[in-house]
């Protein structure tokens, strides 16, 4: 069963209340497995709860993550800059997007994790430790999720997504961010209303991987981009809740499942009272691999609307472009030619 549950209205222009699937993943799996399909479908976006990862492990990942931010500026640095993988304040990327946000981007293989850990931390074997222990927990939600979702799309191979995170040398990532407030000394702006006073954190985009496992603390800052009733764009703010995780659809998603189901466009705000920290895993396949929408999602009736691309090209051209870029529209299968002649 979907539960929605709803935001508080926000009144900035285009950015209101709207339900975000709830799923409860301890549900009988051909429920859940539907479900999961709908979301991806109707908002590439959805919470998980009863999600089986252990509330001391997501605490100390949390606590984990918060120590590095508490380190002096040079300590901090000692990461590396974001070349993408390492420390970065707020520049995103190389193509002039900033944002109101430091943060550390980490590649999950966990011997990059164990050799990061004695530049990141003083204490490193807790530090690879704790990380190590939480990107496997994300690692196998993502499979889980990922599987189901297969079997709900009736997949003959209900593993074609989920093997490509657990190839060894799949490239996924974990980003730690965190959005200081930008005004400690400004409680509420003057009617008490929170959204008058944020800020963009985290600019518009889409996720490039195949999908995303999200969680923050109990600050509210992101939005998903859905389209009201009426049709029109609106930026719909998502709830916090530290307890659950949000799953996003990713672009690679979308292209396997030729276009059934959608890569959520989301940003992030920062506000000016309170920090908000947000911990993600991004679920990749090998660098090498070559993505194309899967045999079981074509037919005559929907034909191919993706090119095939590997991983490795993907990321090429996505450093090449700013973060709001729809790049997997550049990767869309040419129209059929209706008349081939030449004369
Ligand atoms: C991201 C992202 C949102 C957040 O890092 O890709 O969408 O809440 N972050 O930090
Ligand atoms: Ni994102």
């Amino acid at each position: 069963m979907v539960v929605l549950s709803t935001s508080p209205v926000c009144n900035q222009t285009a950015c209101n209340a709207v339900g975000i699937p709830v799923i409860d993943l301890s549900r009988p799996r051909p429920d859940v497995s539907r479900i999961i399909v709908e979301a991806c479908k109707e908002f590439g976006f959805f919470k998980v709860i009863n999600h089986g990862v252990s509330k001391t492990l997501m605490e100390q990942m949390e606590n984990t993550a918060g120590e590095f931010f508490s380190l002096p500026a040079q300590e901090k640095e000692k990461a590396g800059p974001p070349t993408p993988l390492g420390y970065g304040v707020r520049n995103i990327g190389f193509n002039g997007d900033v944002g109101e946000l430091e943060y550390l981007l980490l590649h999950a293989n966990p011997s990059f994790i164990h050799h990061k850990a004695k530049v990141i931390s003083k204490e490193p074997s807790f530090f690879s430790y704790v990380v190590n222990e939480y990107v496997g927990a994300a690692r196998h939600l993502s499979c889980e999720i990922l599987d189901m979702l297969a079997e709900g799309l009736k997949l003959r191979n209900t593993k074609a997504f989920s093997t490509l995170l657990s190839d060894l040398e799949s490239d996924s990532l974990l980003r730690i961010n965190h959005y200081p407030p930008w005004n400690k000394n400004n409680n509420l702006s003057l009617n008490g209303n929170k959204c008058g006073s944020t800020r963009i954190g985290f600019g518009e985009h889409s996720d490039p991987q195949i999908i995303s496992v999200l969680r923050s603390n109990d600050v509210e800052g992101l939005q998903i981009l859905m389209s009201d009733p009426g049709g029109n764009s609106v930026w719909a703010p998502v709830a916090p809740d530290p307890d659950a995780f949000f799953i996003n659809v990713g672009d690679l998603l979308q292209a396997m499942t030729n276009g059934r189901l959608l890569s959520v466009r989301h940003r992030a705000m920062a506000n000016s009272h309170e920090a908000r920290q947000s911990i993600i895993f991004f679920g990749a396949p090998p660098l090498h691999s070559l993505i194309s929408p899967l045999p079981d999602m074509v037919s005559p009736a929907d034909p191919r609307k993706y090119n095939p691309f590997t991983w490795s090209e993907y990321k090429k051209t996505m450093y090449q472009l700013r973060l709001s870029h729809s790049r997997l529209d550049l990767f869309q299968a040419d129209e059929p030619q209706e008349n081939n002649s030449l004369d």
